[in-house]
C-alpha cells in the first residue's frame, strides 16, 4: 500500500485536483462540511425571503459572500470512487454523467457569484428575485443526483 500524504497537504499539493491517494470517507466528509457551511448561511437567507424573519440586506449580504466561496470548492468532493466508503446520499449517476453534474455545478457557482453580486448592489427585489434563481440550481442537482 502506498503511504497517504495527509488529507490537508494533499489537498493543498493537488491545486484543484483531489488526488488519488484520498480515501473515500475523507472526499465525503469533505463534501459534507461543505454543504455544512452552505446550509448555514443558506438558511437565513432562506427566512428573510420567506419573511419569517426581517429583511436584512447587510446581513444577507455578508452570507451571500460566504455562500458564493463554497462552489467552486465542491467538485473535488466528488472525486471519482466516492460514490461509497461512508454514507452518502449522492447517487451513483454522478459519476456516470461527470460532464452534466459538473455543469450543474457551474450553474450554482455562477448562480451563487450573481448572488453576491446582486446583494452588494442593495435592491431587495432583485436579491428575493436572485436567491429564488439559486435555489432553482441546487434543486436542479438534487433532483438527479442526491437521495432522498
Ligand atoms: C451539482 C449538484 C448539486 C448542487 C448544485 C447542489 N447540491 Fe446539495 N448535494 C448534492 C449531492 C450529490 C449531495 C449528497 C452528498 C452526500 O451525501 O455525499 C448533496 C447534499 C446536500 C446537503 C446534505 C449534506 C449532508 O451533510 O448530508 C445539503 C444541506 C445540500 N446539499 C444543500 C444544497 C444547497 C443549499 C444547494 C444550493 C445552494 C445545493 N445543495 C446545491 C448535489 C448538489
Amino acid at each position: 500500500m502506498r503511504a497517504m500524504l495527509p488529507l490537508s497537504l494533499a489537498l493543498l499539493l493537488a491545486s484543484g485536483q483531489t488526488p488519488a491517494q484520498t480515501k473515500p470517507e475523507d472526499v465525503i466528509r469533505y463534501r459534507k462540511a461543505q454543504y455544512t457551511v452552505l446550509l448555514w448561511n443558506w438558511m437565513p437567507l432562506n427566512a428573510m425571503v420567506r419573511d419569517r424573519i426581517p429583511f436584512d440586506a447587510a446581513e444577507f449580504t455578508r452570507r451571500a459572500e460566504r455562500i458564493a466561496t463554497v462552489p467552486p470548492q465542491l467538485l473535488e468532493g466528488f472525486a471519482e470512487g466516492s460514490g461509497e466508503g461512508a454514507p452518502t446520499d449522492a447517487r451513483p449517476e454522478i459519476w456516470k454523467d461527470f460532464a452534466d453534474f459538473t455543469a450543474k455545478m457551474k450553474d450554482l457557482e455562477r448562480e451563487t457569484a450573481a448572488l453576491a453580486k446582486i446583494a452588494r448592489g442593495g435592491d431587495e427585489a432583485a436579491m428575493r428575485a436572485q436567491f429564488a434563481k439559486t435555489g432553482q440550481a441546487c434543486k436542479a442537482c438534487h433532483d438527479k443526483y442526491k437521495a432522498e
